[in-house]
């Protein structure tokens, strides 16, 4: 596989990295994840943005990585998957210099990184079709999951805590609040209303929850940004993880009870569909 480090396309085993660069010491930095679908990036410039707006919250010595998109688009081609589902992985890093906790000084270069790799779209799409199980677990993650850092621990811990129970997502809950999932937005239908958490800095701001939302509006779904509580989960009809890799994919187990009538929901379906048109390039 070819990928790009630091302004180089290079074979991606030759690529080292520095043991001091702030990402391996402290996770400072920042990452996406692209979906590409045969034909096309998904959204690319959202991502980018959303990119932009975290290196400025934390400082980056560079605001600006739209010059990542044409790199993606010509890794793809590299790595000869155009016609391919495939993911783009960028990650971001304030750069190498000695440990110590505040910013560097000189500032170093940010340590940029971008591979691609192919993605069988098959396995996701059986989720889609028979729904998920999912865990509920407690949110101890910082207070700034509106920033998509590789400070993943807590999401790792818990998502591994869901395959340990047989599940393939945990949901975090925040003060009695479903926030989102380890991997993705939760959304919630009540009384044929799509509910979703408001964004804030408890929640990532998914490009898939927005392009979802949109969907709803274009299709005539009631949506509302409001918290979902735990002690009223049991009132939904159905509910559903969005994102990246998931796209529109429906919980039928929550914590070991069904969820509606324990079978994939109409919202969902409808969704997905939707999704997958705007998705036709
Ligand atoms: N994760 N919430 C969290 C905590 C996430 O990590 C993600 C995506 C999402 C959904 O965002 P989007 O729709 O932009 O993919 C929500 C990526 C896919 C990952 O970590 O692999």
């Amino acid at each position: 596989m070819i990928a790009y480090f630091n302004g180089r396309y290079m074979p991606k085993q030759d690529i080292c990295i520095p043991v001091e660069d702030r990402g391996f010491l402290f996770s400072d930095s920042l990452y996406e994840v692209i979906r590409h679908y045969p034909g096309g990036l998904f959204r690319p410039d959202a991502h980018i943005r959303r990119l932009n707006r975290g290196a400025g919250h934390l400082g980056l010595s560079r605001t600006d990585f739209s010059d990542l998109i044409p790199i993606a688009r010509d890794l793809i081609r590299q790595n000869h998957l155009e016609s391919q589902d495939a993911l783009v992985y960028l990650h971001v890093t304030r750069g190498a210099a000695p440990r110590n906790h505040p910013f560097p000084v000189p500032t170093p270069d940010p340590t940029i990184y971008v591979c691609v790799s192919s993605f069988d779209p098959d396995d996701r799409a059986r989720q889609r079709e028979t729904g998920i199980k999912a865990i509920t677990v407690p949110d101890i993650r910082w207070s700034r999951c509106d920033l998509k850092t590789t400070g993943l621990t807590a999401n790792v811990l818990a998502n591994q805590q869901a395959a340990e129970d047989g599940a393939n997502e945990a949901i975090f809950v925040r003060d009695g609040v479903l926030v989102e999932g380890t991997h993705s937005n939760f959304m919630a239908v009540f009384d044929n209303t799509v509910v979703t958490a408001p964004l804030s800095n408890y929640v990532l701001g998914g490009i898939t929850r927005d392009t979802v939302l949109g969907l709803c509006r274009d299709i005539g779904i009631r949506t509302s940004e409001s918290p979902i509580y735990q002690n009223r989960i049991h009132l939904a009809s159905e509910l559903m993880v969005t994102g990246t890799t998931t796209e529109v994919t429906p919980i039928v187990i929550l914590d070991g009870r069904p969820v509606g009538n324990g079978m994939p929901g109409p919202t969902a379906r409808k969704l997905q569909n939707a999704l997958t048109e705007c998705i036709l390039f």
